[in-house]
């Protein structure tokens, strides 16, 4: 049977990000995927909980793995408001935080080499309206310019690797445009910032796929590169606690979701000469981290195998053009 990496490899690389405990699946991840993002283990929190002390194992099984599989690795990420140290924040000046900063950057290109491409900064951008950027620890120290100044610090010890600005709700109109004038502003003043990264943890419901398009056209206006890096299509309208339990099996939504996954599937088609690769967050629906947030312990089932490795519908939608 073919699968997703070759039936797109004239299009984009198919990527999987996942976790150690994934490679039960390991037969369905080296057939289907040609790209490898860590799930959680190469996160600044997940390699380093104590000044220099760092702990590799379980990102080194899974750059092991993508190694000997030949898939790519995209890097997750230096920049973050979520799972980052706190002992890097305390009693610290700008300056020592941008040497910590290159410094973790260091230990990572010693330990692994220089990766081919990178979320420098994750989730930068505020939802709330009123908000142009978040309130984060990084931005308090480092001052309102922070996501320039650690792309320019980052680059700095990875001159080689791609770096990107990740984030969601990547395609809400008004966050859109919070995006788009952040990298403007960063392209303008020369910032290393390479390219994109559309989260797209999104949903049955939406965002329209006229939004969606849209989204991808602004930010590839900019002449910047894009991933589209965490894919994932809920079950969930609100994603809250309002949203009726769904319960499988159930046709009637998994119909749906092959409908919005064969549609999105064509929309990156045809942005391909822009979109160097297609991200799911997850392997298989059983441990899909919807499974867990919002609400721990809700079953979701937003990836393209069920959980049992099967193909769903949605695998199909996808692969039948
Ligand atoms: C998630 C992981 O999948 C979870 O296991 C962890 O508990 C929290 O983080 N946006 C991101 C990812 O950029 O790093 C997040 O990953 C999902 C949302």
């Amino acid at each position: 049977m073919e699968t997703l990496k070759d039936k797109y490899a004239p299009y984009f690389k198919i990527g999987t990000a996942f976790e150690n405990y994934d490679l039960v699946n390991a037969d369905l991840i080296k057939t289907q995927f040609n790209s490898m993002t860590c799930a959680n283990a190469m996160k600044f929190g997940c390699l380093t909980e104590k000044p220099g002390e760092y702990e590799f194992k379980y990102a080194d099984e899974l750059v092991k793995f993508a190694k000997d599989n030949n898939m790519a690795i995209h890097g997750h990420n230096y920049v973050w408001h979520n799972q980052t140290p706190d002992y890097i924040f305390e009693n610290t000046s700008a300056e020592e935080l941008i040497e910590t900063l290159k410094n973790h950057v260091r230990i990572l290109k010693d330990h692994f080499g220089e990766l081919d491409s990178f979320d420098a900064v994750n989730e930068a951008i505020e939802d709330k309206s009123e908000q142009y950027l978040r309130d984060t620890k990084w931005k308090r120290i480092l001052g309102d310019d922070y996501v320039s100044k650690v792309f320019r610090a980052i680059h700095e010890v990875v001159p080689n690797t791609q770096l990107f600005y990740n984030d969601y709700n990547e395609s809400f109109p008004e966050k859109r445009e919070k995006i788009v004038r952040l990298l403007k502003e960063m392209l303008a003043d020369g910032v290393p910032v390479y390219g994109m990264g559309l989260q797209s943890h999104i949903s049955i419901y939406g965002p329209d796929l006229d939004e969606i398009k849209r989204s991808i056209e602004a930010y590839a206006a900019l002449g910047l590169r894009l991933r589209i890096s965490e894919l994932d299509v809920s079950m969930y309208l609100n994603n809250n606690d309002k949203d009726p339990e769904v319960k499988m099996p159930n046709p009637e939504l998994m119909k749906k979701q092959a409908d919005y996954y064969g549609e999105l599937f064509k929309i990156y088609r045809s942005y391909a000469d822009h979109i160097d690769a297609v991200t799911f967050w997850g392997v298989t629906d059983k441990d899909s981290w919807l499974n867990y947030f919002p609400i721990p312990g809700r079953r979701n089932y937003p990836l393209l195998f069920d959980d049992n490795g099967q193909p769903k519908e949605a695998f199909y939608s996808v692969m039948n053009f």
